[in-house]
């Protein structure tokens, strides 16, 4: 069997790669280690730049969120006992962001995957990749109980953190950054309607919280916690009564509490794996960066991966030109480095750090200050935060 470019991972990376390379006329397959359920059932990301936004509407999977999903102008920040918003489409010349779980979207692509007769298979096992610096670059794997070997132009290692892609690059080419956060966020989803109209980020002495949404009935808060803590640990009345106490008192009282429907902890973590291509392989989303939650950049980080790479396979393939791959990794390594700072910031601004001193305190307090008192820093967080241009 062989196709044009195999796809490591059914995740919104792989996914929306695959669905725009087969818009534009190149095969793929999506090879993917858990059940579409199981993908379906990750509450990951939930806003959406600018960029996505362009990228899910070109793959032909964007009606949905069109209709359902809620554009928004600003965001708060709570600290000190203030709520002060940040106005984004006045400081980014008029870009929002669009809330629209990741659950969702990735519904939605399997579902125009599914459409286009896309060839997408789950529960693959021993995915091995061959011959990256080859003449012949495969991949091998089991699928119902049989080993099978796809030969392919191109590996795209979409497969997350976790996956089997970047650990096939040689220890000796590839390099790694990494930062651990001394904490956790923990999540909760909760059919309630959402505490206010736009997101809340709250910077308190007890620790950050995060007040989101998924919709008008369905909500998603984060606080976060030390690295010991278990979600099973947490009631979901000691979850409501923590974030009420890091938010302030007007939110809270008014806030609408319920039973939760998933609560999980995410750790946090700044990571960078270089370079983002060896040989036949190219890397792309969680695969090859992580940035904490903070900035909601995680999986738009990936949009931009997919862009570059997507652009670079439509030269190649359909014009003969190989520059936009030969480029796509110094490329993509410029936006994911900025995003990795924003990211780094955003979570030094608004968290406890456990080691911090009074003078630590007294410096985060100030970048606040600064931050609301200066056009130009809140100019610099809206144009971070809806997305740099690609
Ligand atoms: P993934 O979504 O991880 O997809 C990779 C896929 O590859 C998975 O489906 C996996 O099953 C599959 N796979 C792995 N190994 C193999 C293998 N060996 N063979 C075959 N398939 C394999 N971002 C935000 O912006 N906001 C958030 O609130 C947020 N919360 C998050 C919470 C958690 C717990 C995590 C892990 C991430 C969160 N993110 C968040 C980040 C965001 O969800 C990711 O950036 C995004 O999912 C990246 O998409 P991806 O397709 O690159 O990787
Ligand atoms: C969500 C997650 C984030 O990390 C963020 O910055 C904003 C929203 C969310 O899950 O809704």
């Amino acid at each position: 069997e062989s196709t044009q470019v195999a796809i490591i991972g059914g995740g919104p990376s792989g996914l929306l790669l695959s669905q725009l390379l087969h818009k534009a006329g190149i095969d793929t397959i999506v090879l993917e280690r858990q059940t579409r359920d199981y993908v379906l059932g990750r509450i990951r990301a939930g806003v959406l730049e600018t960029g996505f936004v362009e990228l899910l509407r070109k793959s032909g999977a964007g009606a949905r969120m069109d209709r359902e999903g809620e554009i928004h102008h600003g965001f708060h920040i709570a600290h000190q006992g203030r709520l002060d918003r940040i106005d984004l489409a006045r400081h980014a010349q008029g870009q929002t962001v669009m809330v629209y779980g990741q659950t969702e979207v990735t519904r939605d692509l399997y579902e125009a995957r599914d459409a286009m007769g896309g060839r997408v298979l789950h529960e693959v096992q021993d995915v091995v990749l061959h011959d990256l610096k080859g003449a012949q670059p495969h991949v091998t794997f089991i699928h119902d109980g049989a080993e099978r070997r796809i030969n392919a132009s191109f590996i795209v290692g979409a497969d997350g953190f976790h996956g089997v892609s970047r650990k096939s690059i040689p220890a000796d080419i590839l390099r790694e950054y990494e930062k651990v956060y001394p904490f956790g966020w923990l999540g909760i989803l909760s059919e309630t309607a959402p505490a206010a109209p736009e997101l809340i980020y709250a910077r308190h002495d007890r620790g950050f919280a995060l007040c989101s949404m998924r919709n008008s009935r369905l909500s998603r808060y984060y606080i976060q916690v030390p690295l010991s803590d278990k979600a099973e640990d947490w009631s979901d009345d000691a979850f409501w009564q923590e974030l009420k106490r890091r938010l302030p008192e007007a939110v809270a009282e008014q806030m609408e509490t319920g039973p939760s429907i998933e609560k999980s902890i995410a750790p946090l973590r700044s990571f960078v794996a270089e370079p983002m291509r060896y040989g036949a392989l190219f890397l792309a989303g969680d695969a090859a960066h992580i940035v904490p939650p903070t900035g909601a950049k995680g999986l738009n980080l990936a949009a931009s991966d997919i862009h570059y790479l997507y652009e670079g396979f439509a030269d190649y393939f359909l014009r003969g030109e190989a520059g936009g791959l030969d480029s796509y990794s110094a490329k993509a390594l410029a936006r994911v480095w900025k995003a990795e700072r924003f990211s780094w910031w955003m979570t030094s601004l608004l968290h406890r750090f456990p080691d911090m001193s009074p003078a630590d305190l007294r410096l985060q307090q100030a970048d606040l200050d600064y931050l609301f008192s200066s056009e130009a820093a809140q100019t610099s967080l809206a144009e971070n935060y809806v997305g740099l241009p690609y």
